[in-house]
């Protein structure tokens, strides 16, 4: 089959072409990988390209050897990847040990997989073992809002899952682990990805300061509907900041409790504290 042809692939475009329109993907803001099922490398392996030479991941992620994912180029827009997605996509190959890459088709016109990597791969991994297999996506957006509230919130995992699951009913329901936050740091490395990787053994959101939100999922409509709706949830609380400092009401803790119980999702206890 056709690379293009590929539902993955046609779910990755049309979802880049989504966040594009949501505003959180301004020049190359932002990535995106998905980790391949073994019948989806088998159905596209004939159109491959020959193997060239390996070239270092820059970190080691011996959980995803062997493995194969499309990934967003470096430098890519996401407005241009609908519009010619074999220059800005990749589909990439791990070797033996998940210390080096390979390309196997897309980047036509040359370049090189996404800077962040090293995140959303030590990110797949981490992933891939919790969930025995089930997620398969990693999304990096540049979300506005969420990126606003890291200059005025404390930076700390219990404050920005608390505002955040506050500001609609439905929050805590999506994501009841809540949000892992990592201070400010150089993007683009190992360091960033470690930092990452050990929020995501806890959550499936993780937000870095003055920068944007990595989000882990089971599909592209899951991975993308979660991060939409923290980022909705952040844009709730920049409003209300703006018109007033002070909540006169909000969902309460023990308000948290009962839509816990009513949708049947843990909440974490040291986020129930009393304000
Ligand atoms: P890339 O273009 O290398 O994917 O980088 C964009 C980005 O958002 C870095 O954090
Ligand atoms: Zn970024």
């Amino acid at each position: 089959m056709k690379v293009l042809e590929a539902k993955f692939v046609q779910d990755f475009i049309k979802m880049t072409d989504d966040a594009f329109r949501m505003n959180w993907h301004e020049r190359n803001g932002g990535n995106l990988s998905y980790r391949l099922k073994e019948e989806e490398v088998e159905l596209i392996r004939p159109r491959l390209n020959p193997p060239t030479e390996w070239v270092s991941i820059g970190t080691e992620v011996p959980g995803l050897s062997g493995e194969f994912f499309l990934v967003t180029g470096s430098g890519m827009y996401f407005r241009n990847i609908i519009v010619d997605p074999e220059v800005c996509l990749a589909i990439i190959e791990l070797d033996e040990k998940g210390e080096n890459y390979r390309i196997r088709w897309g980047l036509v016109e040359g370049g090189r997989p996404t800077s962040e990597l090293p995140t959303h791969l030590m990110n797949h991994e981490v992933k891939k073992r919790l969930t025995n297999g089930k997620h398969r996506v990693i999304y990096h957006a540049h979300t506005t809002n969420t990126i606003a509230l890291t200059f005025v919130l404390p930076l700390e995992d219990r404050v920005f899952t608390r505002e955040l699951w506050e500001m609609a009913t439905e929050c805590p329901v999506v994501f009841p682990d809540g949000v892992g936050v990592v201070g400010w740091m150089v993007p683009g490395g190992r360091e960033i990805a470690i930092e990452t990787a050990k929020l995501m053994e806890k959550y499936d959101v993780v937000i870095w300061a003055h920068h944007g939100m990595f989000c882990s999922g089971e599909t592209f409509d899951l991975t993308f509907g979660l991060l939409h709706t923290v980022e909705k949830s952040a844009e709730i609380l920049v409003k209300v900041l703006a018109i007033s400092p002070k909540k006169l009401q909000t969902i309460t803790e023990d308000n948290l409790r009962e839509v816990a119980g009513s949708f049947h999702v843990t909440l974490p206890e040291r986020f129930l504290y009393k304000k």
